[in-house]
């Protein structure tokens, strides 16, 4: 089983799954290339008006788009994230030959705490004449990480004009009403440069078929959607995320279920006495003490796929995705062999 890649178990909603099947149907028409049914659907579920919303072939890929895009015509700009953020902020900066600016977050978790916490006072003074791009996943992937609403809010009103904001709420759902976790959408604020990314890859569970959305200011949006491959987003992805937004029902079976593991993950790991952070992700992140990689051999002789962080300076760390009811069985059931002998839990206690 794959828990190393932070999908949905649940699967598509049954109703998108129709949609593609049937869109698939007109697959030697080329797609609309303005995505404009999406584009509607999408504005109308946050709020927005149609030009303030891009669509791409996922997140990731608008942000290949976006960052080169704000920095393109500028010597020496800077891209502002915290350390361990997710990798494409990184791959984007360098495509755009910017230089990649990380900001120190604390450290990993212990028994009693959760790890990597974010400190925006930490982050506006690493911002510049030179910042272009400040990028923030919220929550955080590897680290489950997040900002507060209220962090959040002091962050926008902080941050100068002349820096485009990229708020990632990639993992949004599973994150609301939790621990003072708020979406941009729900704050008072007014940058004029700010930009949030969502995807259909999670909550939705259309990470294969991928599909992506910005939202911000249309004159910021227009132009990054201009930068964009032409006929990109394709017919059966178009058509499934329509029909996704539109399943309530299916969205609250998966963000129900993604809650309930993690919540079951968390409490087997508690009592296993391993260090973890129980961040609002569809995932938690594992503290080992030692070296990663025999632990994931380990995983996998038990038929777990789990995600080893050595790309993002985490050596002794493990990103687990929740799973469905019986994968996170396994998980633990494994857990209590292959985390045996883990330095990080020895003279454990309590949570
Ligand atoms: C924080 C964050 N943003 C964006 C993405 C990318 O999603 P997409 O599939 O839309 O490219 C991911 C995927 O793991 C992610 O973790």
């Amino acid at each position: 089983m794959r828990l190393s890649s932070n999908e949905s178990p649940f699967g598509p909603s049954p109703a998108a799954m129709e949609a593609a099947q049937l869109a698939l149907v007109e697959g030697h028409r080329y797609p609309d290339d303005q995505s404009v049914d999406l584009r509607t659907a999408v504005a109308a579920h946050e709020g927005v008006a149609f030009d303030q919303v891009a669509v791409g072939t996922g997140s990731a890929a608008l942000l290949m788009d976006i960052i080169p895009h704000v920095c393109g015509d500028v010597d020496d700009a800077e891209v502002v994230a915290f350390s361990r953020s997710f990798v494409v902020y990184r791959l984007a900066a360098r495509n755009a030959r910017a230089r990649y600016v990380e900001v120190p977050t604390a450290g990993p978790a212990t028994l009693d705490r959760d790890g990597y916490g974010r400190d925006v006072d930490a982050l506006l003074d690493h911002v510049s004449d030179a910042t272009r791009v400040v990028a923030i996943d919220n929550p955080g992937n590897p680290t489950g990480a997040h900002l507060t609403g209220e962090q959040l809010e002091r962050l926008l009103s902080a941050l100068p004009e002349h820096v485009t904001v990229v708020i990632d709420e990639a993992y949004h759902h599973f994150a609301t009403g939790q621990r003072g976790y708020q979406r941009v959408a729900e704050l008072s604020v007014d940058h004029p440069r700010l930009l949030v990314l969502t995807t259909f890859s999670k909550a939705y569970a259309l990470a294969g078929l991928r599909v992506g959305a910005v939202t911000g200011p249309a004159e910021l949006v227009g132009p990054i959607d201009g930068r964009r491959t032409r006929f990109n987003v394709a017919v059966t992805g178009q058509a499934a995320a329509i029909a996704s937004l539109e399943d309530a029902a299916h969205l609250r079976h998966t963000v129900e279920g993604t809650l309930e593991g993690r919540a079951r993950m968390a409490a087997g790991l508690q009592e296993l006495g391993v260090p973890f952070t129980d961040g609002l992700g569809n995932f938690l992140t594992l503290e080992l003490g030692a070296p990663s990689p025999p632990y994931v051999e380990a995983y996998a002789e038990h038929g777990v796929g789990v995600r080893p962080l050595a790309p993002y300076g985490m050596d002794e760390q493990l990103r687990v995705s929740v799973g469905t009811p019986s994968e996170v069985g396994a998980f633990l059931t494994a857990s209590a062999e292959v985390l045996a002998d883990a330095p990080s839990r020895l003279g454990a206690t309590a949570r």
